[in-house]
C-alpha cells in the first residue's frame, strides 16, 4: 500500500510506521490519520508483523498535535466529528489493537501527538522530546482521548496540572510521573524500542492479544475487567499457543509460537 504522509517498513516481524510531514512537525491533519487507520489495519492482519512502532520523521518531532490550520473555522458539529472520528480511527483503534504497539517519541509530543502516544502500549521517549497538552491555550480540550488517558497513567492532579497550565514537560519529568517507560538518547531511541519489541515477539501472540484485551476492559464502561480476565484466561486454553508453551517449558526447549 502506498501512503503520502506515512512510510511503513517491515523487519524481523516488527513493522515500523513513521509520520512524515516533518514541515509541518508531522501534525495529524485528516488524510494522515486516515492514512494510520489503514496502516494500524493491514499490520493487525499481517502475519508477518508481530509488533509495531510508531514514531515521527526528522529530529525535532513524534507528533506536535492535530492539525490546527484544518480544524481553526470548524464548527460544533465539526468539531464533535473531529473528536469521534479521530478517536474510533486512530486513537482507540490503536489502543485497542490486537498487536503491541510502541510509542517512539523522538521529540515533541504535543496535543494529539501526545494522545498518541498515551494510545500506544508503550511509550519509550528521547531525551530531546517534549510532551504536554497545549489545547487549553487554543480554547479547546484534548479531544482524542487526553483527559482520560493521560490521568490513567499519571493520575488526576498531574493531568490536571498539565492540561490547565498547557505546558510541556520533559522526558525525565514524563518518566518520574510513569507517563513514559523508559528515557533513552536519540541515537538509542530505536534500539530500545527493537529491543522491547524483539523480547515480546518470543512470547505467545494470543496471549498478548488477550492481556491486552483484559488491561483495557479496566476502562470500558461497565465492563467487569475481572470477569474478562476469567474468560480471557479460560479462552487460552484452547489455543495451539498454550499447548505449544506448556510442552516446550515440559520439554525444556524454547516454544514456537503460531498465535493461534
Ligand atoms: N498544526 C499545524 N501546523 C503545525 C502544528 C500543528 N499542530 N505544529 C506545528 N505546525 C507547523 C507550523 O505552523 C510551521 O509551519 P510553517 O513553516 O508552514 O509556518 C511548522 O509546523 C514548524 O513549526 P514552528 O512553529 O515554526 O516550529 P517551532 O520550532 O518554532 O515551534 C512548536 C515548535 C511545537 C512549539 C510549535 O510548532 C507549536 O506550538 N505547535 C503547535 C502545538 C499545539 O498547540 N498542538 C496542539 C494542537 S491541538
Amino acid at each position: 500500500m502506498s501512503y503520502e504522509n506515512i512510510l511503513t517498513a517491515t523487519e524481523n516481524g516488527i513493522q515500523t510506521i513513521t509520520i512524515n510531514r516533518p514541515d509541518k512537525l508531522n501534525a495529524l491533519n485528516k488524510q494522515t490519520i486516515d492514512e494510520l487507520n489503514q496502516a494500524f489495519a493491514a499490520a493487525e492482519t499481517d502475519s508477518q508483523v508481530r509488533v509495531i512502532i510508531v514514531t515521527g520523521s526528522g529530529q525535532k518531532a513524534f507528533v506536535a498535535g492535530a492539525d490546527i490550520a484544518e480544524f481553526a473555522n470548524f464548527s460544533v458539529e465539526q468539531g464533535t466529528a473531529l473528536s469521534a472520528d479521530g478517536q474510533a480511527k486512530l486513537f482507540d483503534f490503536v489502543q485497542n489493537l490486537s498487536k503491541p504497539v510502541i510509542g517512539a517519541v523522538n521529540g515533541f509530543a504535543l496535543g494529539g501527538g501526545l494522545e498518541l502516544a498515551l494510545s500506544c502500549h508503550i511509550r519509550v521517549a528521547s531525551n530531546n522530546a517534549k510532551m504536554g497538552l497545549p489545547e487549553v491555550s487554543l480554547g479547546v480540550i484534548p479531544g482524542y482521548g487526553g483527559t482520560q488517558r493521560l490521568a490513567q497513567l499519571v493520575g488526576r492532579g498531574k493531568a490536571l496540572e498539565m492540561i490547565m497550565t498547557a505546558d510541556m514537560i520533559t522526558a525525565e519529568d514524563a518518566l518520574n510521573w510513569g507517563l513514559i517507560n523508559y528515557c533513552t538518547t536519540p541515537e538509542t531511541l530505536m534500539t530500545k524500542c527493537i529491543e522491547l519489541a524483539t523480547k515480546i515477539i518470543t512470547r505467545s501472540p494470543s496471549a498478548i492479544a488477550s492481556a491486552i484485551r483484559c488491561v483495557n476492559a479496566n476502562y470500558k464502561d461497565g465492563v467487569n475487567g475481572f470477569e474478562v480476565e476469567i474468560a480471557e484466561f479460560g479462552k487460552n486454553f484452547g489455543t495451539a499457543d498454550f499447548k505449544e508453551g506448556t510442552t516446550a517449558f515440559l520439554e525444556k526447549r524454547k516454544p514456537n509460537f503460531t498465535g493461534k
